[in-house]
Formats: structure tokens, C-alpha cells, sequence
């Protein structure tokens, strides 16, 4: 099963969230991606005999996603009804440098005899495809006609249809192009309507001459100007395309791509043989999602699917942006631009919930909350700490001083007042600082008090924030001014802040030697694990809500992530007993499980649950281990993969931008070689069963440290370390 699927970044419609039971702040827009015009379609007919995939008798066939090009490459050897036999092959791109561009080359050889050849090529607009079939997490479908017609034209080979959505009124655009070179007879012809443009060459095809189309395909859209300058912008992107040619976007794409593999490349040896393979198909698939997502986020399933609705969650901050940040950071700051462009939505939504600061939209695109089950959305305030987590990370492994001062501190400061106005002094807590209703990343306990890791992530928060404006009111008083202007921040605040930190809440239960998720959590019933059969998983799809938020049953790692983020607040010992603890109880319903207990495992020495772990990671897609890939694939857990080998088999930490390692490499894993971009510079780890190498590629030496010892690194020189081999 899979879903034909044409989607733009941020290209959404909106509709009227209706719940039969209003409640005052309920998130009222609901915003879903849009299948926008399909321009792949080719369709060949020899004869007049359909070349119909499903049922055509091939004798060979090959698919191929090229990673190194960036490309999609077919090769079919067909065998017409009639015994004529027919090559075709086909290549296609979106181009990763020229933004609003794709292309197909298409080549039809007639090997054995002669015929009539018809192509056909597309452009049409599926108006509504996608229902809902009883799972929350895909999207639901339209009513209404989505895309309202505004401009259709073909003239001389090039198809251009532009459409408005009804209800949220942006412009887009398709447009195509054709290059037919052929040395057989031809001629063509075209029509267009409201949704549908086409053109179709007949061409006398003669024995082993082949017949080659270009397809070139342009897409703009716009919130604000009008259909005709929007189509008019397609026609440029063609018109340009068209003049440098196909191998032209060939060689720009596998350039973009040379340089992304140089920053980005892991290479794994040894143990599951399939681990290669699928590091590198994850982070592509990120890269395709993210690298030219500018001012957009990164959707949970990409631009793969409509699951999710094209949404964008913490996901992107706390899975796939550490990747980014240590390779493409420049791909890292535009998504995390792309929030604070957010923050006015953020301080209304603040408002709205009777807070004062920002509140981060749980998921959305607009900026505007679109979360229509508070109890597993809109309660996760942890986003805003996520957020700020990774600005953070960002500046310090960057060393980008002014984008913290010019976008971060003011995402800073009003995440930390919202905390620090959500948060009480509870006299049943001797006074200590707590956060009650609200959502901690497991979905199957909701709405609970003190949930540890979101305690934990406001308080580093709250610390961040105060620090970075305390280091800006010291050094550097004009960006502390303007920032002061832009927030209105009063001198009291900071220290607020600071105290809030200190005196916060954090569950503990001594008799257990836990931390605890939230504080009720070891009182719920606990699940009978025992009887519930595979079939019945995920839960969230057999059980009402009310059923599992009773029970003692987790979706996904959340102490358990909580000590792979903020590690430094937890003790060896601590680590080992939370993870005894809450590791039988999760049950991995959510693809943003698997990496972190992995990372976590590998930390503890759990050294054959991290491998099996990071498996069910890499594998989430190919393998479809969570059984919908048909709606997407899980950027998350793609990011994740990439955190299970860097932070797990290398056991490297980033606490306060300095870079710690305790690399151990898991099962049969013979080797294991990555690239960091840190602060402009390049450290390659290359480890192996028995030693570890750390080169620095340029720059000023660097320091890093190796299971305790300070190495300083000078550029071009590795230095080695002997790892014991048990
Ligand atoms: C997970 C969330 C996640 C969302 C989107 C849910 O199933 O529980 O943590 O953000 O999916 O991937």
C-alpha cells in the first residue's frame, strides 16, 4: 500500500476544528498539508497498449534510489502483449539547488520492431485522496474542494495550472515543460482544464532508436501575491531550466549532495549488515526534509506522507537537530529562525492558556496551535523547554554568538517566564517549585502533575535563560537593551527565574530509588503486559485513553530521555535503576522510543539491548516496524538513528558545548566513522573494536576528552587512544 503524494513545505489548508464539546482555548484552525498538483505523471502507451506497471510482463526491473545523485532511477525491459519489446528508462530529481525545481528524464527504445508510441504526459490535481481509516495520526480528510482553479494554460508543450486554496487563500503553481528529441516522426498535442493538463506526442518509433522526453516541473506559492505573478515565477524557473538542460541540474545536484555526504557521511562495518545501508537512507531522507525547508519547519513525517498532517512537533527540535547542528548547521539555524519568527503567535497563545511569556504551539504550521486533544497536545508545554534546549545546543557547537542575540535570548526569555508564571511554590512540597497539569513526552500518562522531565527541562530553562541575560547585561549592553526592548524584561525577572530553578520539584520515590515520570506514577495499576497479545499494539489504537492513562504503561522514553538530555543531574547509580525500572514498561509505541532507550542502554552497559534497540530505530522505515509507513516516514526516529551511533556506540555528550567521549562499539559493530562540524571546524571519530582515533580536519587545536582524559587536538594529526576489548 502506499499513497500517491505531491507536497510542499508548509502548504496547508485550513478548516474549522468542531468539537461537539467547546471548551474556552481549544486550538480552533486545524491546518493539513496539501496533496497539491501531480506533475510525475508519464504514461506510455505502444500500440496503443497502456504500459501499466502492475500488470505489464516485464523481463527485468529495477528501482533504485541513487543517495550519492540524488536521484530516482528506474529501468524496465517490457514485453508488449503483441511480443514487441520496449526499454524504459527513467531518471528524476527534485533538485536540492534550484529550490522550485524537478525533472524526469524519460527514454522509450522500441528494441525489436517498429510502433506507434504514445507519451502522455500530466499535470493534474487530486483534489481530495486521503481519509482517515480510524487512526488518529493520519490526517482526516476535506469536504470541500481544496484547491479553487485560478489559471490553466498549455501552449506549445508547456502545462501550467495555478490554484488558491479556499479556505486559507495561498497561491500555487505547476508548471511543465517538455524536450522531446527524437530522430522518429513526430507530432503532439494539448489540453488543459480546471485540474487536469496535458500533452501528448505520437511518434512513429523505429527499431532500436531511442526516443528521449525531458520533463521539466516548476512549483511557487505564495500567501500574498496574486495567481498571475506566481505562474509567472514558474515560468521563469523553466525557462531557465530549460537553457542549462538536464545534465546541467544532474551535476549541481550531485554537488550539493558530495558536499553533504562530506559533512555528514557515517560509516558503519561489521554486525547487522543492513546498519549501513540505513543510516545512510535516514539521513537523506532528513536532508531532503530539511535542507531547503527555509522559513519552515521539519514535518514528523518529512514531505513523505500526510500522517500528521504535514505538522511540526518537538521532533524536529529534540531528533533531528542534532544532527543538523553537528553537520549542516547552517540547515539548523534557519529551523530554529524559523521558530522565533513564531514568537508572537507563541505570546498570544501565552495569554490565551493565563500565562504570561510564550507557549510554543504542540504542533502546527502556521505558528498557531492546532492540537484538537489537549490531553496528548496541547498539554505538552516541554515543548517550549525542547525549544530552548536546542537553542543552546545550536549556539554552543556553533560558536553563533549573534544569532543568540539577535533570534535565541528572546526565545529565552519568554519560555522562562512561562515557566515561572505556570509553576507554583506548593506548601504541601515545603515550598518547592511545581508544574502541575501538563504532558510529559509519554502520551500514555497525561494531564499529571510534576512530571519529572518536563521539571527537569524548565529548569535548565530557567538556568539558560537568566545566564545568557545576565552575560548579556555584562558584555555586551547594547544587544541587552534591545532585548530589553523587545520583551519589556524587568530587572526582577532574572532573579525570579534563578530561584524558580533552584527550588523546582523533582519527583523522587526513595523507597524505590526512582525518579518518578510524575508523582502519582508508581500508584497507577500496573498493565498486564502478560496478557496483552502483540496484536493489540500500539495501544492507542485498541484502548481508550482513559483505559491506558490508569495504568502503569508507557508509550515512549521520557525519564528515560530526560537522563540522556540533562545526564549531569542524574548519578551513575540513578541511571542504571531508572532505567531497570521504566524500560519493561515502555512499550515503544511511538518511533521516538527506540534511539533514546538505545543511547541510554549503551550508557549504562546494556550493550546488547542498545544494538537491538538501535535497530528497531534505522529499521522504523524500510522495515516498517511500526507498520504505517505507508503515511510517511519517522523523521524523528531517522534523526534518532544518528544519536543512537553518535551519542550511543560513541558515547559523546555536548554538555556545555564541550565534547566528551566513551565510545564502545556493540555486538558484532567492527568500525564506526562520523564527521562533527564544531564551531567551523571538522573532528572525524573513526572507531574500532580495539581503538578509537580522533582527527581534527582544520583549524585551531581543540580539545576533547576521552573517557576522562583531555586530548588536545592540532589539526591534521590523529590522536589514537586503545579501547580494552571486552
Ligand atoms: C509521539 C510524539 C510525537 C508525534 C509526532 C506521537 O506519536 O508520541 O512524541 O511528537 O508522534 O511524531
Amino acid at each position: 500500500v502506499s499513497q500517491n503524494g505531491t507536497f510542499i513545505n508548509g502548504f496547508y489548508e485550513a478548516w474549522p476544528i468542531e468539537y461537539p464539546e467547546e471548551a474556552y482555548g481549544f486550538a480552533k484552525a486545524g491546518q493539513t498539508m496539501v496533496n497539491v498538483a501531480d506533475g510525475k505523471i508519464l504514461r506510455l502507451y505502444v500500440d496503443d497498449e497502456p504500459f501499466f506497471l502492475p500488470t505489464a510482463h516485464l523481463l527485468s526491473f529495477e528501482r533504485a534510489l541513487d543517495m550519492r545523485a540524488g536521484t530516482l532511477d528506474r529501468e524496465v525491459l517490457w514485453e508488449t502483449p503483441s511480443g514487441k519489446r520496449v526499454s524504459i528508462r527513467s531518471r528524476r530529481l527534485v533538485s536540492f539547488e534550484h529550490r522550485h525545481l524537478a525533472a524526469i528524464a524519460y527514454e522509450v527504445t522500441v528494441l525489436n520492431a517498429e510502433a506507434p508510441v504514445v507519451l502522455s504526459s500530466e499535470v493534474l490535481v487530486r483534489q481530495h485522496e486521503q481519509g482517515r481509516e480510524n487512526d488518529p495520526r493520519q490526517a482526516p480528510g476535506f469536504e470541500h474542494r481544496v484547491l479553487e482553479p485560478r489559471i490553466q494554460t498549455a501552449a506549445n508543450g508547456r502545462l501550467l495550472l495555478a490554484h488558491e486554496t479556499s479556505s486559507s487563500a495561498l497561491q500555487i503553481a505547476c508548471a511543465a515543460e517538455h524536450v522531446l528529441e527524437t530522430e522518429c516522426n513526430s507530432t503532439f498535442d494539448s489540453e488543459v482544464s480546471e485540474d487536469e493538463a496535458s500533452v501528448v506526442y505520437s511518434i512513429d518509433a523505429k527499431p532500436g532508436k531511442t526516443i528521449s522526453l525531458v520533463k521539466y516541473l516548476a512549483y511557487h506559492t505564495s500567501q500574498s501575491s496574486p495567481p498571475k505573478e506566481v505562474a509567472d515565477r514558474t515560468h521563469r524557473t523553466l525557462d531557465r531550466a530549460v537553457q542549462r538542460g538536464f545534465d546541467a541540474l544532474l551535476t549541481s545536484q550531485r554537488r550539493y549532495l558530495d558536499d553533504f555526504w562530506e559533512r555528514s557521511d557515517v560509516l558503519v562495518e561489521g554486525g547487522d549488515p543492513r546498519t549501513q545501508q540505513l543510516a545512510r537512507f535516514n539521513l537523506f531522507h532528513i536532508f531532503q526534509a530539511a535542507a531547503r525547508a527555509e522559513g519552515a519547519g521539519i514535518g514528523a513525517r518529512g514531505l513523505t506522507g500526510l500522517a500528521y498532517e504535514g505538522h511540526y512537533f518537538w521532533d524536529a527540535e529534540i531528533y533531528v537537530l542534532p544532527f543538523l547542528i553537528y553537520t549542516s548547521p547552517q540547515v539548523a539555524k534557519n529551523v530554529l529562525r524559523f521558530r522565533h519568527s513564531h514568537l508572537d503567535d507563541a505570546r498570544q497563545r501565552a495569554a490565551e492558556m493565563s500565562e504570561s511569556g510564550a507557549l510554543f504551539p504542540w504542533r502546527t504550521i502556521t505558528g498557531k496551535e492546532a492540537s484538537a486533544y489537549y490531553a496528548a497536545g496541547t498539554a505538552q508545554y516541554h515543548i517550549n523547554a525542547d525549544i530552548a534546549f536546542t537553542v543552546r545546543k545550536y549556539v554552543e557547537a556553533s560558536g553563533d554568538r549573534a544569532f543568540l542575540e539577535e533570534f535565541g535570548a528572546e526565545i529565552l526569555v519568554e519560555t522562562a517566564r512561562l515557566w515561572a508564571d505556570l509553576g507554583f511554590y506548593s506548601d504541601s512540597r515545603e515550598g518547592r517549585f511545581c508544574i502541575h497539569g501538563v504532558t510529559g513526552p509519554d502520551e500514555y500518562n497525561t494531564v499529571v502533575n510534576n512530571n519529572a522531565f518536563t521539571n527537569l527541562m524548565a529548569r535548565e530553562n530557567l538556568r539558560y535563560a537568566a545566564e545568557t541575560v545576565r552575560a548579556l547585561e555584562a558584555d555586551r549592553p547594547a544587544a541587552f537593551a534591545q532585548l530589553v526592548h523587545r520583551t519589556d524584561l524587568a530587572p526582577t525577572e532574572v532573579e525570579e527565574w534563578e530561584r524558580a530553578a533552584e527550588r523546582m520539584f523533582v519527583p523522587y520515590d526513595e523507597q524505590l530509588g526512582v525518579h518518578l515520570q510524575d508523582e502519582l506514577f508508581p500508584e497507577r495499576e500496573p498493565w498486564d503486559f502478560e496478557n496483552t497479545p502483540p496484536d493489540k499494539y500500539p495501544l492507542l489504537l485498541h484502548f481508550h485513553p482513559l483505559v491506558i492513562y490508569r495504568h502503569r504503561v508507557i508509550k515512549q522514553a521520557d525519564i528515560v530521555l530526560a537522563m540522556f538530555l540533562l545526564g549531569r543531574e542524574f548519578s551513575d547509580e540513578q541511571k542504571r535503576r531508572n532505567f531497570d525500572y521504566y524500560d519493561p514498561l515502555t512499550t515503544g509505541d511511538s518511533s521516538l522510543s527506540a534511539c533514546i532507550q538505545s543511547i541510554m542502554a549503551a550508557e549504562i552497559g546494556y550493550s546488547d539491548v542498545a544494538g537491538e534497540y538501535l535497530s528497531y530505530a534505522a529499521l522504523m522505515d524500510l522495515a516498517d516496524i511500526g507498520g504505517n509507513v505507508k503515511d510517511g516516514t519517522h523523521i524523528a526516529s531517522m534523526g534518532g538513528t544518528w544519536m543512537a551511533l553518535v551519542y550511543g556506540v560513541a558515547g559523546m555528550r555536548d554538555y556545555d558545548g564541550r565534547l566528551t567521549f566513551r565510545p564502545r562499539l556493540h555486538g558484532k559493530m567492527r568500525r564506526l566513522k562520523f564527521p562533527l562540524t564544531i564551531r567551523g571546524q571538522t573532528l572525524e571519530v573513526d572507531l574500532r573494536r580495539d581503538r578509537v582515533s580522533y582527527l581534527l580536519r582544520d583549524g585551531d587545536d581543540f580539545t576533547i576528552e576521552h573517557f576522562g582524559e583531555r586530548l588536545t587536538l592540532s589539526a591534521g594529526k590523529a590522536e589514537t587512544r586503545t579501547l580494552s576489548s571486552d
